[in-house]
């Protein structure tokens, strides 16, 4: 009897595309792995790249290219579509209008192919083509998750890690939430290590962490490698690797995630980074935290960077 085979396509074969490609292959997510892209000569040659690599793999996936037709069979398309020829100068905002563009064009297209998996969005700005995204797509709310801060607060933890004697990151429980950009916040209130609350932590061990100075080293780093390398791609490729084991295993991951809200946090009508289970109907709960009034405002400081762009989308 055949099983049914899990279906993840890549739509955008660039930098993010291809790392979240090589995260899938060497960490077997998917039997069939699709290439989508507007340069079909290049999505062809990452596919036959990728074919050469299988039998050094511990995985079997099949890798090759698809047109939107094929793709909308998928049980999950990842986003990581962008327009190489605009290159942000200090915010990932600045690629707004191009991005957009091209979700405008490709997800109606998806909804009238029948498309009925779920989609993760990187694609930058992530909380707002997200919104976009779900806005086009038809499908129900859960169905649409953007990365959001899983990255950031992976960033976030390895910092505070690296002030705490190098304590096994994975050990640490801490969020950065928000947008994933600038105005993302610190949820200090709910950091633990161990279980163990940091203001706990922080009197036995007489270590005393430079809060400002982490939350703004998080907001950066994104930038610092941009500025280096001209792009991020292995930690973000990572990202959407693992929120697609999380769905395709049903492992019910708690992650910072960008989700469309209806009322959590007061909020309603855009998609920003809050805790989330991530499972096979992709975003299954969002988990309301007891936040401080700084982190509050923060918060609907954050929001309303988002809410704003929102507005000025031409749809
Ligand atoms: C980053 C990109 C994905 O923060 O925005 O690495």
């Amino acid at each position: 009897m055949e099983t049914k085979k899990r279906k993840i396509g890549i739509i955008g074969v660039g930098n993010v595309g291809t790392a979240a490609a090589t995260a899938i292959l060497h960490n077997n997510i998917a039997d069939e792995l699709l290439l989508i892209d507007c340069d079909e000569k290049r999505a062809e040659g990452e596919a036959m790249d990728y074919l050469d690599s299988i039998e050094f793999n511990t995985s079997r996936t099949y890798v090759k290219t698809a047109n939107l037709e094929e793709a909308a069979s998928c049980d999950i398309l990842l986003v990581s579509v962008a327009d190489p020829s605009t290159i942000p100068s200090s915010s990932r905002l600045e690629l707004l209008q191009e991005s957009a563009t091209i979700i405008q064009d490709v997800v109606p297209n998806l909804r009238k192919l029948g498309f009925a998996g779920i989609y993760v969005v990187a694609t930058n700005p992530c909380d707002i083509i997200t919104y976009l995204t779900w806005t086009l797509s038809g499908l129900p709310r859960n169905q649409v998750v953007g990365t959001g801060t899983a990255l950031d607060s992976a960033r976030f933890r390895r910092l505070i890690s690296q002030e705490i004697k190098n304590i096994n990151p994975e050990t640490i429980q801490g969020y950065t939430l928000g947008e994933h950009g600038d105005s993302q916040f610190g949820v200090w209130s709910h950091v633990t290590i161990g279980g163990q609350p940091l203001d706990v932590f922080e009197k036995e061990t007489g270590i005393k962490l430079d809060r400002h100075a982490i939350v703004e080293k998080t907001r950066r780093l994104g930038w610092d490698i941009h500025i280096r390398k001209g792009c991020t791609q292995f930690g973000i490729g990572n990202v959407l690797a693992y929120f697609a084991k999380s769905i395709l295993e049903d492992a019910k991951s708690v992650t910072p995630a960008s989700c469309i809200l209806d009322g959590e946090y007061g909020f309603d009508d855009l998609s920003i980074g809050v805790p989330a289970v991530i499972g096979r109907c992709g975003v299954e709960r969002i988990l309301s935290l007891q936040l401080t009034d700084k982190e509050n405002s923060e918060f609907v400081a954050s929001s309303q960077v988002i809410k704003n762009y929102i507005s000025e989308l031409k749809v």
